[in-house]
């Protein structure tokens, strides 16, 4: 849509197609019900720093904040995985030099977080986060160990399936996403609630990595590709809730 802000004329980022993004209440997912709006949602026009920026950058990267793994006290427990993948704005266009962030749980399934009180080992060689900017091509590439399912009170015997939290900006704060990447053939994808807030199948489909040879090496670790698109039609869908 375009909004007419003096001489200049802003056009605004596509709105994702009904059912392609999480639905703001999922009851099945009962975190929703607390925070869903009980009011229709009022639309706001983009404007020129919104579909502009800045947005943060190389300075939130530190030197190496895209291996996981190594610490200075020793390395991570757990299987070995690559994640990488290409960042594309609406119209499949590479988005270069943009933030992306990830955390995620330990191999045993718990977060280096004191709210997490899982019953499972924390790995005083694995924190949990990392960041880096897509290069010229708009890929990323994350070495770390595979996360593990981990419980949560949702209803009766609720795990979550393993997943990678993501943050990625975009050409803008408007195309920010906050998401999940899930790995491929988890029997605990078709009954967790956060996944499956986002109800057109397709869209949800591309929450799930593939395993790719071309990045798996020899000897050390297995690879999984997720590649983000920020906005319009084939958007990622974000994180439910
Ligand atoms: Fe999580």
């Amino acid at each position: 849509m375009g909004l007419a802000m003096g001489t200049a004329s802003v056009v605004g980022y596509r709105r994702p197609r009904p059912g392609t993004q999480p639905e703001h209440l999922h009851p099945p997912y009962l975190s929703s019900v607390k925070r869903a709006p009980r009011q229709p949602l009022v639309r706001l026009p983009h404007t020129l720093s919104e579909v502009t920026g800045p947005v943060f950058g190389a300075d939130f990267v530190g030197s190496n904040g895209q291996d996981l793994t190594h610490q200075p006290s020793g390395e991570a427990l757990g299987e070995r995985i690559i994640v990488s993948g290409q960042v594309l704005d609406e119209d499949g266009r590479p988005v270069a030099g943009t933030l992306v962030e990830v955390w995620q749980a330990n191999a045993a399934g718990r977060y280096r977080h004191e709210i997490d009180q899982h019953r499972a080992p924390l790995d005083p060689n694995f924190v949990g986060s990392g960041r880096t900017l897509t290069d010229t091509r708009g890929g990323y590439r994350f070495l770390t160990i595979r996360p593990g399912a981990y419980p949560w009170k949702n209803h009766a015997n609720a795990w979550r399936p393993a997943h990678i939290h993501f943050s990625v900006f975009g050409p803008a704060f408007a195309t920010r996403l906050v998401t999940q990447m899930y790995f491929p053939g988890d029997p605990l994808l078709d009954t967790d609630p956060i996944f499956n807030c986002t109800a057109d199948e397709t869209a949800r489909r591309r929450l799930v990595s593939f395993f790719d040879w071309s990045t798996t090496t020899p000897d050390y670790a297995l690879g999984y590709r997720f590649d983000i698109v920020v906005s319009g039609r084939e958007a990622t869908p974000l994180e439910a809730g």
